[in-house]
């Protein structure tokens, strides 16, 4: 059994799911989304089983990112995940759609995540991926101190704003003692398509600095490119392309990188937490 942090409710497991592991970034914006839904449909494009779970209650964006908008059954009180790209979903998007926002308060926030891990069938799956809110709050807190992550990957850009946020986000899963099995920066440079100069929209290097001056191991950098936000826009992550795409190459290289780290990261935490390969 994981650690306690705090002394708190215990950290417990999902039945069923080997490995949780959360999506988070202290700003807004940097492409947690986007890296998780490219992330857990490369998961599921090398074969393991899948899981996405839209913690963004606030502002889901997984349904449109993933091209799906149904509403869920339940079945005896437990809700039936969607699928779509071999990836089984639930997010708040899909019951309540639309553009109303909702406003909840600490305590029903925690109870709808505490729904969406433990009254949704995800069956048996290698990996859910939770695709966590901007900041460094309740929600996080909440989701971190009652599951048993695996793992947290922390989503940042190369500018300084974007990485003091992340140096947050990486502090705060070391609070509650979730390893960081890496940090990813996204949107790291632009290619022209005229002259294919690399140009540093928001500066370049920070990513993989911050990472080594904290200790964290970097996970790579992602371009910035409009086939990415297509792909996010139009449901059809770019992940659905096949591997001669050099960004669906990138994602699924990063998911390669993120099942070897959750391994790894199992086996310095000891025993207790199963490995899978
Ligand atoms: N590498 C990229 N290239 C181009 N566009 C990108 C890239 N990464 C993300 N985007 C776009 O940037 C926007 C923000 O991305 P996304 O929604 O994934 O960020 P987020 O961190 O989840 O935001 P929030 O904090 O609001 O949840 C989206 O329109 C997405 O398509
Ligand atoms: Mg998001």
């Amino acid at each position: 059994m994981a650690t306690q942090p705090h002394g708190e409710q215990p950290q417990l497991p999902i039945p069923g799911v080997q490995h949780l592991i959360a999506v988070g970034s202290g700003k807004g914006g940097v492409g947690k989304t986007t890296v998780a839904v490219n992330l857990a449909v490369a998961l599921a494009g090398l074969g393991y089983k899948a899981g996405l779970l839209d913690a963004d209650v606030y502002g889901p964006n997984v349904p449109l990112m993933m091209g799906i908008q149904e509403t869920p059954h339940a079945v005896d009180d437990i809700i039936q995940p969607l699928e779509q790209y071999g990836v089984r979903l639930m997010s708040m998007g899909f019951l309540s759609p639309g553009d109303k926002p909702l406003v909840w308060r600490g305590p029903m926030l925690h109870s709808v995540i505490q729904q969406f891990l433990r009254r949704v069938n995800w069956g048996e799956l290698d990996y859910l991926i939770i695709d966590l809110p901007p900041g460094t709050g309740d929600v996080q807190l909440s989701l971190i101190q009652t599951a048993s992550i695996s793992g947290a990957i922390v989503v940042t850009t190369p500018s300084d704003v974007s990485l003091e946020d992340a140096r947050k986000a990486v502090n705060m899963f070391g609070q509650v003692r979730v390893p960081i099995l890496g940090m990813v920066e996204n949107m790291s440079y632009l290619t022209c398509p005229h002259c294919h100069e690399r140009i540093d929209v928001f500066s370049t290097g920070g990513g993989r600095r911050t990472a080594e001056q904290m200790g964290v191991y970097f996970l790579g950098e992602l371009a910035l490119d409009p086939a990415v936000r297509i792909g996010g826009d139009s449901g059809n992550p770019i992940t659905l392309k096949d591997s001669g795409d050099p960004h669906a190459a990138a994602y699924f290289q990063m998911a390669r990188d993120v099942v070897r780290r959750v391994a790894e990261v199992g086996q310095e935490s000891g025993p207790s937490i199963e490995v899978t390969d």
